[in-house]
């Protein structure tokens, strides 16, 4: 098995596995390269053959234990017909939902769409370079979506001030979004996606009330689906307060935890596995504080089934380098 599912499976604590977030991006040069010339984000992600080569580019200079495919969650409003831009220093711009149109949509033209992802995946999976090693797929989960399509551009700090007004195409497109993220996630895992992660980065946004409404449930649902495929399913709720009970109500089968929590209540609090924490600009200070700073994570989480990751995606200004360096610190760790 590979180390990422002894980990999460098999809640095996004497090994260190490690896959960074955003490990296929801008901080590469050979990324930045393909990238100069294809200046269509979303076009290169639905270059199979490109989004096979980027996703294993971190896996040919670093002993990764997990390729993740190159990919976004956008690409789901996408294929439901959303227009979804990414603007150089501003980053995604999405055009207007048409609620009518989307409601038309089956799941065959939905693949239709987003097929090369599949492709890219079947790619990455029968790869040389993937055996032994987890191919991870991933979806945003349906708050995060949710927030994109109605804000249509990231949130920052917080939500449009009329965000919540028209409680009926919230419904609608919760429900939406249940629907084709479930289709996603099954034409990943088919394609030969081992493990899935769910990312909910604007899951700090929310005030604890409307927690159940729009994370716990629509969550849940997707947890429980991809569970009865039999794959496990990591959850991100970024910057969520509350851990503990994330965990008792999603019951995902590990979590990954942001920077600005405390690792050490973690460790005590939750049970299943648990991946990341460690900050991203830790990465862009010096090797002596990088040794001291993973180590730590290392240290707290030494018998407890932990995956070693970041608290947030790897930044663009991150040089290599020291990323040769952290899985050397992991790698050697005893
Ligand atoms: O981790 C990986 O290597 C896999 C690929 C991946 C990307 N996006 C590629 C990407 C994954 C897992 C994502 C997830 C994603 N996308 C999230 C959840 C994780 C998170 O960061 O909170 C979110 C919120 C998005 C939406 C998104 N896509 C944003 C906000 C941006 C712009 C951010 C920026 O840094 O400018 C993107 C673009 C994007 N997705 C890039 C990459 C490599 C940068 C594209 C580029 O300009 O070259």
């Amino acid at each position: 098995m590979s180390p990422i599912r002894e980990v999460i499976i098999n809640k095996n604590t004497g090994i260190n596995p490690i896959w960074i977030m955003r490990q296929a991006g801008r901080y590469l040069p050979e990324f930045r390269e393909i990238r100069k010339k294809n200046t269509d984000f979303i076009q290169l992600c639905l270059n199979e053959k490109l989004a096979s080569e980027i996703t294993l580019q971190p896996l040919k200079r670093f002993d990764l234990d997990a390729a993740i495919i190159f990919s976004d969650i956008l690409m789901i409003p996408y294929a439901l017909n959303q227009k979804v831009e990414f603007k150089k220093n501003f980053g995604p711009m999405l055009g207007e939902l048409d609620l009518k149109e989307v409601s038309k949509l089956d799941e065959i033209d939905f693949i239709e769409k987003i097929y090369p992802v599949y492709k890219a995946i079947s790619l990455v999976s029968k790869n040389e370079l993937t055996k032994g090693k987890s191919t991870i797929g991933f979806v945003g989960a349906p708050w995060t979506l949710l927030v994109y399509m109605i804000n249509k551009q990231s949130p920052k700090l917080k939500l449009k001030n009329n965000f919540f007004k028209d409680e009926f195409l919230i419904n609608r497109i919760l429900i939406l979004l249940e629907k084709f993220t479930k289709i996603h996630i099954k034409n990943q895992i088919e394609n030969g996606a081992e493990v899935i992660q769910i990312f909910d980065s604007w899951a700090g946004l929310l005030h604890e009330k409307d927690l159940p409404n729009y994370i716990y449930i629509p969550t849940l649902n997707l947890v429980d689906y991809v569970k009865s495929l039999n794959v496990p399913v990591i959850c991100f709720p970024r910057g969520i307060k509350d851990y503990k009970s994330y965990c008792e109500i999603v019951r995902p089968s590990a979590i990954c935890i942001d920077y600005d929590v405390d690792p050490i209540k973690i460790q005590k609090e939750i049970k299943i596995p648990i991946q990341g924490g460690l900050d991203p600009k830790v990465l862009l200070s010096d090797k002596e504080n990088l040794k001291k700073e993973a180590t730590k994570y290392l240290e707290i989480f030494k018998d407890h089934p932990y995956i070693f990751n970041l608290g947030h995606g790897i930044l663009p200004e991150t040089n290599p380098e020291m990323v040769e360096y952290l899985v050397k610190i992991v790698k050697e760790f005893k």
